[in-house]
């Protein structure tokens, strides 16, 4: 059975003017897959995201995650499904500003009731692989475009969730940072977990095994 199966989603903004923002998209990721979604700005990627993840309400079309109807989740429910199958990188990094590097990174382990040495080390092992171990202690205010894109990743994928859907995850990151980056996906592709990457650059693309295009709100072909 494929992971995730969507038809003709689609999504409006705006309340008394309607913004077309999808109009139509359709997607089948099969388990383990690791795809590239790209597209010009605005033409709607990351309200793809945003619906996939069950942060932005779901409007019309279907939506498939094995066998969960996502448009029949209340929206409790997808909130408890969120946390145990999908991990997202916003574009906009979204980290707690009254927490730490560390407490953002544990969160995830946190609301799973994780045991706290346990917490500990896994947050270390994967600061340490994302190079951002010296700033545990910091928060967010204190840190650089990519310490903070680097920490949002980090918290993203510490659970492995099944579907890591990522926004632009190298846009504020560096040569080296952004290679580390994809060397981390690739690892979690291998073991099996399905990825989705927005990106705007070909490199980060070709890493993937395909490339979706999106245009005005709909496939491009
Ligand atoms: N909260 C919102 N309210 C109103 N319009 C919105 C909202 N979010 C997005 N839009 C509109 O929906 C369309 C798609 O936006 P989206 O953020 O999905 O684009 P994108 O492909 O991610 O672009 P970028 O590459 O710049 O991040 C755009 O026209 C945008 O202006
Ligand atoms: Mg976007």
């Amino acid at each position: 059975m494929s992971l995730i199966r969507v038809k003709n989603l689609s999504k409006n903004y705006g309340t008394k003017k309607k913004i077309p923002a999808l109009k139509g998209f359709d997607m089948t990721l099969e388990k383990g897959e690791m795809v590239a979604i790209m597209g010009r700005s605005g033409s709607g990627k990351s309200t793809v995201l945003n619906l996939l993840s069950g942060i932005d309400q779901l409007e019309g079309g279907q939506y498939f995650f094995e066998d969960t109807d996502m448009f029949r989740l209340s929206e409790k429910n997808m909130i408890r499904f969120r946390r145990e199958n999908i991990g997202v990188i916003f574009q906009h990094f979204a980290l707690i500003d009254e927490f730490t590097v560390f407490q953002n990174i544990a969160l995830p382990l946190k609301l799973r009731h994780i045991p706290s040495a346990l917490i500990e080390e896994k947050v270390r092992n994967i600061a340490d692989e994302l190079g951002i171990s010296s700033l545990l202690q910091k928060y967010p205010k204190e840190l650089s475009g990519g310490e903070a894109q680097r920490t949002a990743i980090a918290r993203a994928i510490i659970t492995e969730p099944k579907l890591i859907l990522a926004d632009e995850p190298t846009g504020a990151l560096d040569e080296e940072n952004g290679l580390r980056i994809m060397t981390v996906f690739a690892r979690l592709h291998e073991k099996g977990n399905t990825l989705v990457i927005v990106t705007h650059d070909p490199q980060v693309a070709s890493c993937c095994q395909r490339t979706i295009r999106i245009k005005d709100g709909r496939n491009e072909p």
